[in-house]
Parts: C-alpha cells; sequence; structure tokens
C-alpha cells in the first residue's frame, strides 16, 4: 500500500511534537504533505514556529508549515503554558528555525490540497483546537466529501475532563470549531482521554528513549520529562499522558486501538459543561452514530512503534 497523504494541523505542544516526529520517521506508511499551526497550548506565533523546530529536529525541511487561525472563532484563546511551559516546548533547548514559514494561510491550504487532489485521498489530523478544520469547512463546504478521514485527537467520555471538570482542551477551547467538524458528516476517528490516559510514559519508556542514544530520541525524552512532572502531580500516576501521538500511530498501527462507532456531540451552551463531548458510548439514544471513538489501547505496543520510528530519525 502507498502511504497515506496527510495534513497535520497542530499546536506544538510536546506531544504534539510526538505525533509529528512519529509520522515524519514513517515514511513508508505516512506522507505528511504539509502542516498548518493551530493557536492552543500556546499562541499562534509560537506553535508555528514549534512546528518547524520540530521538522528541523527531524532533518525534514520539505515539509511546508503553514500559520493557520490565531484565535478560536467567537471566544476568547485560553492556553495550556502551566502544561507546556511558555514556549510550548519547554524541556530540551532547541535551536530556532531557519526554515521558513510559507507565505499560504493554513486553512487555505488545507481547502487547496483537497480540492487538488482525488476526493478521499487526504486525511486531516487535527491535534489541537479545531478552529482551523472548521474553518475550511465553512468557507468551503466542498471539502467535506472531499476528505479521506479526519483522525483526531480530542474529548472523553469515562475520564470525563483534563481542562474543565467536564471538558478535555483541545475541545474546550473551541467547542464552535467542534460542533462544526462533528456535525460535518466526514468519517472521524477520535483518540480522547480514555485513549490517551492509558498511554503513560513510565520512567522505562523514558529510559528506553534515551537507550536511542539519538538527538531526536534525546529530545523527545527531555520534553517528556518537562510536562511529566506537570501531569504526575496532577494524576498522581506512574508518568504522564502522551496525548497527540496515538493519531499518527493510529494510521500506522490501527490494531493498536478498539473502540465504538457512536454518536458524539459537543456541549456550547452550557457554562458549567462548555465543550463536554456527549459520547453516546451505551447507545442509550436514537441519535445517529458519527464517530469511531476509541476507548482502548495496547499501550506497550505504543510505546515500541513511537521508539523505533523516532530512532529511525
Ligand atoms: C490535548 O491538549 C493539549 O494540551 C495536548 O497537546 C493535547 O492535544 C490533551 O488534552
Ligand atoms: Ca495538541
Amino acid at each position: 500500500m502507498p502511504p497515506r497523504d496527510i495534513i497535520i494541523d497542530t499546536d506544538p505542544g510536546q506531544d504534539d511534537a510526538a505525533a509529528i516526529l512519529l509520522a515524519l520517521g514513517s515514511p513508508d506508511e505516512i506522507n505528511v504533505l504539509g502542516i498548518t499551526a493551530v493557536a492552543g497550548n500556546v499562541p499562534l506565533v509560537l506553535t508555528q514556529k514549534n512546528a518547524r523546530i520540530v521538522c528541523e529536529l527531524a532533518g525534514k525541511t520539505n515539509v511546508p508549515v503553514f500559520a493557520g487561525c490565531d484565535a478560536p472563532l467567537v471566544r476568547k484563546l485560553v492556553t495550556a503554558e502551566h502544561v507546556h511551559g511558555k514556549t510550548g516546548l519547554d524541556g530540551p533547548a532547541l535551536p530556532d528555525p531557519d526554515m521558513p514559514l510559507q507565505d499560504q494561510h493554513g486553512v487555505d491550504f488545507i481547502i487547496e490540497t483537497l480540492r487538488a487532489r482525488p476526493a478521499e485521498t487526504v486525511t486531516l489530523c487535527p491535534l489541537g483546537p479545531l478552529t482551523n478544520i472548521a474553518t475550511a469547512l465553512q468557507r468551503a463546504p466542498d471539502i467535506a466529501e472531499r476528505i479521506q478521514e479526519i483522525v483526531l485527537m480530542g474529548g472523553a467520555y469515562f475520564e470525563v475532563g483534563n481542562i474543565t471538570p467536564a471538558a478535555e482542551f483541545n475541545i474546550y477551547v473551541d467547542p464552535e470549531a467542534a460542533d462544526i467538524v462533528f456535525k460535518s458528516g466526514v468519517n472521524t476517528t477520535i483518540m480522547p482521554l480514555d485513549v490517551t490516559h492509558k498511554v503513560l510514559v513510565t520512567l522505562k519508556r523514558i529510559d528506553a528513549l534515551r537507550a536511542q542514544a539519538t538527538p531526536v530520541c534525546d529530545a523527545m525524552a527531555d520534553m517528556v520529562d518537562f510536562f511529566e512532572r506537570f501531569d504526575t502531580d496532577k494524576y498522581g500516576s506512574d508518568g504522564a499522558p502522551l496525548h497527540d501521538p496515538c493519531v499518527t500511530a493510529y494510521l500506522i498501527k490501527p490494531e493498536l486501538f478498539s473502540g465504538r462507532f457512536i454518536n458524539v456531540e459537543i456541549e456550547t451552551l452550557s457554562e458549567l459543561t462548555l465543550g463536554m463531548t456527549v459520547a453516546d458510548w451505551w447507545g442509550v439514544t436514537d441519535r445517529a452514530p458519527n464517530a469511531m471513538f476509541m476507548g482502548d489501547v495496547d499501550a506497550q505496543g505504543f510505546f515500541d512503534l513511537l521508539t523505533e520510528r523516532l530512532a529511525r530519525l
């Protein structure tokens, strides 16, 4: 099978970096057409820069990086420096990027790419708030039927929330955008906290990365060491969850994940539960299923894959 063409939409973020590196280290399975940055973990001026830092770390300066939307559709941006540090990529000392930012807006790149390529051959991989994807769908509704699949990190059911008691960060930051995406009719696969909270970076797994003794694996281990401190304190677990690379791991080895095809809707009105992903896991409504909602993962299989592919870079 030829590699799958994807666009990564992202707000790096150390775990976004892991997702990007996993994709760039897997050229037999994944062809990254471009990376579009969005405001999320940190403001856009940093996420677009961080995306280029990650490409340079991987030695893949030919991957075009675009800046997309700098704020959610209708709300004020909420960021997460308390998790990811001031730069968004705190941890390793990485140089400022030399590779240029593309002139084209990220949303235009998404629209043009989907229109230029054969229908259902491009997969979108959102790893942050869904602002860019929703804006593209709003501006160019014709692209909905051209998207092969959206595979995204966001939401939660059993794990409920991480930025509020009811909501996961990516969905909470731009719930109106999430609502547009979930109602778009596009074939969608979701990696919620229910999965990502099982993917814990234990000390043994960090050691396995360091044992590769490559600049990429060392940098990844330093990034994980950084946000580990926050998450292990918060959850009292053995290691921090590594959210976003579940998306790119799924494209390489879908058999690592299992879930249910169910109805998922977004709360956009309630102040208390804003951004909640209301997932009909138990099938208690007659609302039509609209997404493959993952619930379980082979965590060790995931880490073996991540370590092996990052070591190739
Ligand atoms: C998501 O929020 C961000 O902080 C991470 O990068 C991930 O995409 C997890 O809730
Ligand atoms: Ca992210």
